[in-house]
């Protein structure tokens, strides 16, 4: 059943390419190719020694970066417990407070996890202004080529430079180190994960429409909806593809397809129609034959669409569907510790 739903969308198969190919792709005709890697250090600016009632420190670093096109430093936290070596989140969040009610700081440390996280607006600002911060040292003159990468691309430079720094500090566990990331922020995870070989799982936080689901018959949010308002998150060719879906030489499951190198995971939530839960789901299934092909588990799921409360853990590309809204919830990040636990 879920195979015939996949064939009547007529997607385009992943398989058979090079997970270079995959991204090469995606990158020129959706999110805009990235600026080079930069040299980096960490600067300390302040250590809380006794965060979490002592169980963790909490320190606030400044991430410089000198790359060919200049350099640029931008704040993030650091939560981590000096007491043992430890798997770390890169948490891309919204707002740049520890702890955040996307980020319940102190139960992850419990969990036994360190977590670095950063503000996005501390990268770029969240609109088509390309003068400001990454974006206006990037783009001098601010303004971008037609493949040059949008807002999301540059949050997800940024996250690799974190992960540059977090592969410097000896109390983290490099073989470990997963990114995070909720709605715009979870389709910035994903492109993360697609493009870092660093990372151990990429989390996609309820990320829809030009992030974890098919575009290609979709529910709620769609391309023309979000280039219209969002157009500058993306490279400016693909708008070209508002409308005209079935024409895309890729669909959004080549996205889950380049994590293959690692694990992905896609989160939704029942009530979030604009990302269109059930093709966040197809979008996994059709990944799926990629990982296979590569000889590894990929989409262990039933042959239905899911319902709430579904929790698919067994693969390298782990999923579930809660009930509610759209957010980042505790729960989410309890089904995370649970899925990395259990592989
Ligand atoms: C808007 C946008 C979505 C995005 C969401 C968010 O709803 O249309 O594509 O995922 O904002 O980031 O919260």
């Amino acid at each position: 059943m879920m195979k015939n739903l996949l064939l009547s969308k007529g997607l385009p198969s992943p398989c058979g390419k090079s997970r270079n190919e995959l991204t090469e792709t995606l990158l020129r005709e959706e999110y805009g190719f990235l600026p080079e890697a930069a040299r980096v250090s960490g600067e300390i600016l302040s250590v809380e020694k006794n965060f979490c009632a002592g169980k963790a420190k909490l320190e606030k670093i400044n991430i410089c970066c000198e790359g060919s096109f200049g350099s640029f430093s931008f704040p993030v936290s650091f939560s981590y417990s000096p007491n043992q070596k430890t798997p770390c989140f890169v948490h891309i969040n919204f707002r740049a407070d520890v702890p955040d009610r996307y980020q319940p700081t102190e139960e992850l440390i419990d969990s036994g996890y360190a977590i670095i996280s950063f503000c996005y607006h501390d990268v770029t600002m969240d609109n088509n202004d390309f003068r400001g911060g990454l974006a206006g040292v990037v783009y001098p003159d601010g303004s971008k080529g037609n493949r040059d990468c949008g807002k999301i691309g540059l949050w997800a430079w940024a996250a690799m430079r974190v992960i540059d720094y977090l592969c410097t500090r000896p109390e983290i566990d490099t073989s470990r180190i997963c990114v995070v990331g909720h709605s715009r922020l979870g389709k910035t995870a994903l492109l993360t994960g697609a493009l870092d070989e660093r990372i151990y799982c990429a989390f996609s936080n309820n990320s829809g429409c030009s992030g974890a689901a098919l575009s290609r018959n979709k529910k709620g949010e769609t391309i023309e909806k979000i280039c219209g308002k969002f157009g500058y998150w993306f490279c400016d060719a693909y708008k070209d593809y508002a409308n005209r879906e079935s024409e895309l030489p890729f669909d959004q499951h080549w996205l889950l397809a380049a994590n293959s190198h690692h694990k992905v995971y896609v989160a939704s939530a029942e009530e979030d129609l604009w990302a269109d839960p059930d093709n966040e789901y197809l979008s996994c299934v059709g990944a799926s034959e990629y990982f296979e092909a590569e000889g590894k588990k990929g989409f262990v799921h039933p042959d239905r669409l899911p319902i709430a409360g579904d929790c698919f853990h067994e693969g390298n590309i782990g999923y579930h569907l809660r009930s509610g809204k759209h957010y980042l919830s505790r729960e989410d990040w309890q089904l995370y510790i649970r899925f990395l636990e259990r592989q």
